[in-house]
């Protein structure tokens, strides 16, 4: 059953201006009761989302300080158990996850993002 939170296609997320270079931010979406959460990164110029749940438990990426962790710009650090995912990827770099991040597809347009 699809998640009526998750944004639809074309749907506005944040201006890209609000993503760091080298970071993340989390955008949290909620609609009939339900709740979505994303995470947006970018890497120079290019920007990615990911669902906002790391693979080892489910954890949101955000949900113990308020912000996602990047380390060196260059690769998101889950603050439970310690698994690194890379910024543009997501592929899985370390600690106890053995997947990567599950991708969204966004565009950007304008300078805005949004649900490709
Ligand atoms: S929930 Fe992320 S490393 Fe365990």
């Amino acid at each position: 059953m699809s998640n009526p939170a998750r944004p639809a296609a074309g749907a506005p997320l944040t201006p890209a201006i609000r993503v760091p270079d080298g970071g993340a931010i989390p955008l949290h979406f909620r609609a009939d009761g339900r709740f979505f959460s994303m995470i947006v990164t970018r890497r120079g110029a290019d920007l990615f989302a990911f669902e906002n749940a790391c693979p080892h438990a489910g954890n949101r990426f955000d949900e113990m300080y308020g912000s996602v962790i990047v380390e060196k710009k260059s690769y998101v650090l889950c603050p439970h158990h310690g698994a690194s995912f890379d910024l543009a990827s997501g592929a899985c770099l370390g600690g106890p996850s053995e997947g990567g991040l599950t991708p969204i597809a966004i565009v950007v347009e304008d300078g805005v993002v949004k649900m490709a």
